[in-house]
């Protein structure tokens, strides 16, 4: 399967960070050396999607301009687009539709953050296997703060939005794949009570239909939601921790270098143009080491 198409949704108010996130978006914020939204990129260029859409809040746009341009600095297409008002993730699909034209296309959100070592072999045979819409899902111990999935008998029955009451520990990630008839479920949502279109309901659409995919990630792949202080400083301490150990995440130059969608000057030019910084002493290291996910 071929896709190259993938959306950021960056947009979303992040109140839950209140001050900080009045004056800056989220997503640039930073998890360890490098801003949040080098992660979701991350996937994207293991996946090799290399046509990128960002979807960011109009006051953020040229924030997310200045830090990554028109993406050639890392070999690849980034476009922008914005959302006056969070309505929903399911509106990256209506704001992204002239992008996605006829094409598939994958949505990943810019607080998503998911790492390990052994991602790349999934990605790989997700790659050569899939065409038809599928999402990921992971064990959580805080089922009320995710969709969360209901099953019978060994199969998806629904899906429940942070749910109260305990329903099982199979939560839904926030990275998606879609077919292009997508578009034909998607006129049937509906704003939910809190007055957004939900991911949720759109893939119980699907589920209802037999027509969408559950891949269960396994343990030793890492999954956050960057949502709250708490768990960007836990997440940035095992990415520090990780990397103080050879084994690096997130590194977009590098991906890039090792994909040959920039050559070795591009790579030297990034790691001068950081100099001093500990995102340049990695990019450095990773010269020797050359391994990173
Ligand atoms: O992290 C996975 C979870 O993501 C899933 O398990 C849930 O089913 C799904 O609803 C979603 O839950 P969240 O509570 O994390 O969604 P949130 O509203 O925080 O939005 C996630 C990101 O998407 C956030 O970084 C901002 C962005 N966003 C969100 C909305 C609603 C937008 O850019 N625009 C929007 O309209």
């Amino acid at each position: 399967m071929k896709v190259n198409k993938g959306i950021i949704l960056a947009g979303g108010l992040g109140s839950r960070l209140y001050p900080i996130t009045l004056g800056i978006s989220k997503h640039l914020l930073p998890v360890y050396d490098k801003p949040m939204i080098y992660y979701p990129l991350s996937n994207f260029l293991n996946l090799n999607v290399f046509n990128i859409l960002i979807i960011t809040k109009p006051n953020d746009l040229d924030n997310y301009k200045k830090l990554l341009g028109n993406g050639s600095k890392f070999g690849i297409k980034i476009s922008y687009k914005t959302q006056k008002k969070p309505d929903g993730i399911p509106q990256a699909l209506v704001i992204g539709k002239k992008f996605i034209g006829k094409d598939k296309v994958y949505i990943n959100l810019g607080d998503h953050i998911l790492f390990g070592k052994k991602l790349n072999n999934i990605f790989d045979k997700i790659n050569q296997d899939f065409t038809n819409n599928f999402i990921f899902s992971k064990k959580t111990k805080n089922p009320k703060d995710y969709g969360i999935i209901k099953y019978l008998n060994n199969k998806p029955k629904k899906i429940f939005e942070k749910p109260k009451r305990y329903i099982s520990n199979r939560a839904v990630c926030g990275l998606y794949f879609y077919n292009n008839n997508i578009f034909k479920y998607l006129k049937f949502l509906k704003k939910s009570n809190r007055n957004e279109y939900e991911i949720t309901e759109l893939n119980n659409l699907l589920i209802q239909n037999n027509d969408i995919k559950i891949i269960n990630l396994p343990n030793s792949i890492s999954w956050y939601d960057a949502g709250t202080f708490e768990r960007i400083a836990e997440i940035s301490k095992l990415i520090s921790y990780y990397a103080k150990n050879n084994l690096f995440f997130g590194y977009l130059e590098h991906i890039a270098y090792k994909k040959k969608l920039i050559n070795k000057n591009d790579y030297l030019r990034a790691i001068k143009n950081y100099s001093n910084t500990e995102y340049s002493h990695n990019l450095k290291k990773l010269l020797y080491i050359n391994e990173s996910y």
